[in-house]
């Protein structure tokens, strides 16, 4: 499936890469928004970048980054507030909680279109955390990542599944099959806002056990 952005709704999509530490949100998530044309923005990688070139940010969440805790809302938030344009995202590693997810749905022109998981299991994620060897991959580090994203992350994540916004895909395969099951649920998630869209609209479950959404039954173009 060779999706750009033409197909992909009228308006630029605001998508929300979520996932364990390891998932790959950040393979997945950069791969998204230079096909969708769109910003990505790692949260991630901005505090990683102000830690780097120690500023006054940086030295200020850097001994938290570096244990795998989570830096303080108010921190975060001013972060995504900066940097987020509005005229469409990839957002990978925000929300991680509710209060950050609330602050998001704030702003009307900031609110996800929608937010895809990418689940693939803990010991999936700790292998290849502890194979990549970035300075918070220590498997204490990582396992205090992980344990975080169970108590804060995923009650953030049914908070936007009870808004209808979460689809999850499977993320155990090679990140080229991940690719395709990201654009799958986009397409579907996301279609172009045609009459025939409208009328061919039904329900269809994304996977077993997930929330049931209305998309349109027409088939996107490949290129
Ligand atoms: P962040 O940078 O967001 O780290 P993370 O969530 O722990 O996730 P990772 O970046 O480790 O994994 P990923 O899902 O991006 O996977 P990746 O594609 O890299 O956050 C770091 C820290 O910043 C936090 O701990 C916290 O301190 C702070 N922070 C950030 N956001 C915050 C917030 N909102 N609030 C408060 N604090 C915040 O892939 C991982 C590895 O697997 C790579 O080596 C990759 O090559 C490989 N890989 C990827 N996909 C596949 C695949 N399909 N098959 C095999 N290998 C794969
Ligand atoms: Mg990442």
């Amino acid at each position: 499936m060779r999706v750009t952005h033409r197909h992909v709704g009228a308006s630029p999509p605001r998508v929300v890469i979520a996932g364990r530490p390891g998932a790959g949100k950040g393979t997945q998530g950069a791969r998204l928004s230079r096909r969708l044309r769109v910003q990505y923005l790692s949260t991630g990688d901005l505090l990683r970048h102000e830690i780097a070139i120690a500023s006054p940010l940086g030295n200020a969440v850097e001994r938290l980054v570096a244990a795998g805790r989570l830096v303080p809302t108010g921190l975060i938030v001013a972060i995504v507030e900066t940097n987020l344009v509005e005229s469409g995202y990839v957002l990978d590693g925000f929300p991680r909680t509710v209060a950050q997810a609330e602050t998001l749905f704030e702003r009307e022109t900031l609110a996800p279109t929608i937010a895809i998981e990418i689940v693939v299991p803990a010991h999936v994620a700790l292998d290849r955390l502890t194979a990549r060897g970035r300075r918070d991959d220590d498997p204490n580090v990582a396992s205090e990542r992980l344990a975080i994203y169970e108590t804060e992350t995923v009650p953030t994540l049914e908070w936007l599944e009870h808004r209808g916004l979460l689809v999850r895909i499977d993320g155990r395969d090679s990140p080229d099959i991940v690719e395709q099951r990201v654009l799958r649920a986009l397409v579907r998630a996301c279609p172009p806002a045609t009459d025939a869209s409208v009328s061919n609209a039904r329900a269809v479950p994304f996977s077993p056990g997930d929330s049931t959404r209305v998309v349109a039954n027409s088939e996107y173009a490949a290129e």
